[in-house]
């Protein structure tokens, strides 16, 4: 039986890389005999512009039915006029809340052929590879949000089951890596923290008794993914600390625009009977390269082994794309967030990956 995987490109560079990663998915959808159907539809500023909804109900429904979605960026200059009530932005969180999707993976892992393209000295990058978890749908982004005549406010609301949950899904990743949890609050400070770190201490004794868990606050953990990131296995935390920390981290792997993500919910609950899930690079719509044909395609075919992956239960087709991703960096295909040298444009780095499948 077909299975539905809904594409919603969105907004600047976020329809030049989901076209890429489709070229992709539908050469290993043939390989592989996956039986996937892509089906587009609107989200972000692309869909105010057609309909005044950041999030349509056609685009609802349509993830609701599918097995997976896979997202390109939304937002950007067109629709950031404070003025606006109805930003591109709230169409992602509330596709992420209406999906159920808490838990954010995003992998960050050094490449040897990349090690020239990160800021970092190349000692310092050797086997770096990090899980980070973060926390998806609860935090200061979903809180109440008030703004007055000379004061605003942005509440950060946690209950202890959205903590455990999350951290029950990191600590058990970290079980089938090195057995090593990094929790990041600000519980000198934070409430929210004081409750996150007690739900973690909890959490771990009673469920993973053989988890090493360290506690970091999250200005500290900033200063050690730059100071020693090799150090770190799985990292969680709350939903602003991971977004935060991992554009900071994606400077080790060399540029934001290689870095997947998936976004999950509970364990078989989508209409294919896997976890349901949504995959999108971790960069943004990047206006200030949009329509120039010059993003880094990579993070979004990453994410789409991730999706084969966590989604779709065909972990040969993930393993064919990321080998292929890696061969072709290998063999010195670089885009120009990459590289010094002439780059490739997004096409051409399509193709040099499409050319190792
Ligand atoms: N999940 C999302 O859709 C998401 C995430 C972050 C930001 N945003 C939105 O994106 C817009 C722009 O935000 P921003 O500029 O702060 O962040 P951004 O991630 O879009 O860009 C930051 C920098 O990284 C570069 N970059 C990003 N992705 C790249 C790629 N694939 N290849 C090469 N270079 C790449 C950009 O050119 C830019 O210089 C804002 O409206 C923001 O709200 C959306």
């Amino acid at each position: 039986m077909a299975r539905i995987v809904a594409v919603l490109p969105g907004d600047g560079i976020g329809p030049e890389v989901t076209a890429a990663a489709l070229r992709v998915l539908e050469r290993v959808n043939q390989q592989e005999s996956l039986q996937l159907d892509f089906i587009e539809a609107l989200i972000g500023g692309a869909a105010i512009d057609a309909c005044g909804d950041p999030l349509p109900p056609a685009t609802e429904e349509l993830c609701h039915q599918s097995t997976a979605v896979l997202l390109g960026a939304v937002g950007g200059p067109k629709w950031s006029d404070p003025a606006n009530k109805v930003r591109p932005e709230q169409g992602l969180l509330r596709l992420r809340r209406a999906m159920g999707l808490f838990c954010n993976l995003r992998p960050v892992r050094t490449h040897p052929a990349l090690q020239h393209a990160s800021p970092l000295k190349s000692d310092l990058l050797a086997g770096v590879d990090i899980l980070v978890v973060r926390e998806l749908t609860g935090g200061i982004y979903f809180g109440r949000k008030e703004r007055h005549a000379d004061y605003a406010i942005d509440e950060c609301r946690y209950e202890t089951q959205e903590i455990q949950r999350v951290v029950r899904a990191a600590a058990a990743l970290a079980m089938q890596r090195e057995r090593r949890l990094t929790s990041v609050d600000k519980s000198n400070v934070l409430e929210t923290s004081r409750l996150w770190r007690e739900v973690v201490n909890s959490v771990c004794a009673e469920e993973f008794p053989e988890l090493e868990v360290e506690h970091l606050l999250v200005d500290a953990a900033a200063m050690h993914l730059l100071s020693r990131p090799a150090s770190f296995d799985v990292l969680v935390t709350e939903n602003m600390f991971g977004d935060i920390l991992t554009d900071e981290a994606s400077m080790l792997a060399g540029s934001l625009g290689l870095l997947p993500s998936a976004s999950l919910g509970e364990q078989a609950s989508s209409p294919g009977g896997g976890t349901v899930g949504l995959y999108e690079p971790i960069h943004g719509s990047a206006p200030d390269i949009a329509g120039q044909g010059i993003a880094n395609p990579c993070g979004t075919i990453l994410s789409a082994a991730m999706m084969l992956r966590h989604s779709l239960n065909a972990d040969a087709g993930a393993k064919r794309i990321e080998s292929a991703v890696y061969a072709a960096l290998d063999k010195g295909a670089r885009t120009a967030d990459i590289s010094t040298a002439t780059p490739l444009d997004t096409n051409a780095m399509t193709e040099a990956i499409l050319a190792e499948l």
